[in-house]
Formats: structure tokens, C-alpha cells, sequence
């Protein structure tokens, strides 16, 4: 499988960065045996997509709704619509700032796939639950409840450990790939072969440094990347220590 880094831009870009999109997409070029992807605000998805020779674009979140009394909110046709070919979903700072659970997650990824868009499936445990030895237990009940309800043909799994998330700390090698082997392991138990479409990200203060240690380790299939993905200087060196 190709490795994949996605960059998550959360609530950062303007018009005027999209320039800084068009030199990532000119550096993912030079990777073909990378997918590179960017999930971008939804006021930037239509013109971040447009003219793109390689990079892919992506959506932050949809609505599990085909349509309706939402204000505010997107559906996955919609994004799909505006050029989001993936959705990060149940991102650990939507599950913390908008109170999502694991069920609302999983309804969310059955709305992208009805939509032919690959959901990105976060999950990942708090500082406490790690220091209590719980991080085992959180990370494969969220996953479990997250799921979509059928077997999906594409579908990217995100671990990020809440407290890595723009921190600049980051676990221990061992911790990451333990936690990777029992995503891959429940993934095998319910889908069998097809877990091996299925990448396995790491997230959480993933840099042009740490990168290459980290893609190195079994069941870790790429990175999902924020801070480092913001201007394509800092995003180039984690291409490069995925090809
Ligand atoms: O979705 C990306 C993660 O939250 C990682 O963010 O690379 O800034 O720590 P970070």
C-alpha cells in the first residue's frame, strides 16, 4: 500500500494560502509513490481542488444527513460536490468542541461512503486514560463504535493520542506501533483481508524530524498532520521520509 500523509489544515487558510496548496501539489507531484492529501476548510475545497495534478483534497467534517434543517452544516454530497474526494471524521477536537460520540461518527462515515468519499476515522486516548493504562481499552472501544454499518471499500483510520496533538511530544515508538496492532488486528477480525486496504495513520505532532522513525513502524501506513502541513517547507520533509 502506498503510504499516505494527509495534512489537516483544521481552521486555518484563506484565499491567499492557496498558493502555499499549489506548491504542495507541485512537491506531491515529485512523490508518486505517496498519496498526499490536504483537508482543507470547506470555504477553500472547491478552489484548492481545481487544477491539482496530484494533491488530493479532502473535507474536514460532514453532516451523517442527506439533506434538511441544519443550519450550519454540510452534507457529504455537498463537499463531495465542492471537490472532497475523503472527510475527516470524529477528529478528537470535534469529538472535545462539538461533543461528538463515536455513534454520530459512525453514521457520518455511512453518509460519506453512500457518497463515494473515504472517511477518515480518528480516534485516540486523552493523557489520563494513557497514564491509567486505559489506552488500549479507549482506543479499540471508540474504534469498534465509529465503524460505518457495512463493510466500506475505502477507509482510512487515523490514531492520534489527544495529548500529541499539537503538543510537540509525541509517544514512545513502541507505544504507537502497539496501539497500530490492535487497530490492524480488530480491523482483520471484522472485515478479514480487506484490513489490508485499509491505512492505518498516525497523528499527533508528526514532523519532518520524527517522521521517518515513525512510518517505519509495522501497521503505521502514513501520518495525518497538522501544524507541519500549514506551509509546504515544513510539509516537504515528511513527503520526503514517506518515499
Ligand atoms: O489531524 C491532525 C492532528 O490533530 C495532528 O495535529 O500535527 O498539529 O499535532 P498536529
Amino acid at each position: 500500500m502506498k503510504k499516505h500523509i494527509i495534512g489537516n489544515w483544521k481552521m486555518n487558510g484563506m484565499q491567499s494560502h492557496l498558493t502555499e496548496i499549489q506548491k504542495i501539489d507541485e512537491i506531491a507531484a515529485l512523490f508518486d509513490n505517496i498519496m498526499t492529501g490536504l483537508c482543507v476548510p470547506a470555504t477553500l475545497i472547491y478552489s484548492a481542488h481545481k487544477d491539482k495534478k496530484a494533491v488530493i483534497i479532502g473535507a474536514q467534517d460532514c453532516h451523517q444527513s442527506k439533506e434538511g434543517a441544519h443550519t450550519g452544516c454540510l452534507s457529504a454530497a455537498m463537499v463531495k460536490e465542492a471537490g472532497a474526494k475523503m472527510v475527516i471524521l470524529g477528529h478528537s477536537e470535534r469529538r472535545q468542541d462539538q461533543g461528538e460520540n463515536s455513534r454520530l461518527v459512525s453514521q457520518k462515515a455511512d453518509a460519506a461512503i453512500d457518497n463515494n468519499i473515504t472517511p477518515i476515522i480518528c480516534v485516540g486516548e486523552s493523557l489520563a486514560q494513557r497514564e491509567s493504562g486505559q489506552a488500549e481499552k479507549i482506543v479499540s472501544e471508540q474504534l469498534l463504535a465509529s465503524l460505518p454499518s457495512n463493510k466500506p471499500q475505502k477507509m482510512i483510520i487515523a490514531y492520534e493520542p489527544i495529548w500529541a496533538i499539537g503538543t510537540g511530544k509525541i509517544p514512545q515508538m513502541e507505544e504507537v506501533r502497539e496501539i497500530h496492532e490492535v487497530i490492524f488486528r480488530l480491523l482483520t477480525q471484522k472485515y478479514g483481508d480487506a484490513a489490508n486496504d485499509y491505512p492505518i495513520l498516525y497523528g499527533g505532532s508528526m514532523n519532518g524530524e520524527n517522521a521517518s522513525e515513525l512510518l517505519k513502524l509495522a501497521h503505521v501506513d502514513g501520518g495525518l498532520v497538522g501544524g507541519a502541513s500549514l506551509t509546504a517547507d515544513k510539509f516537504a520533509p515528511i513527503l520526503k521520509a514517506a518515499s
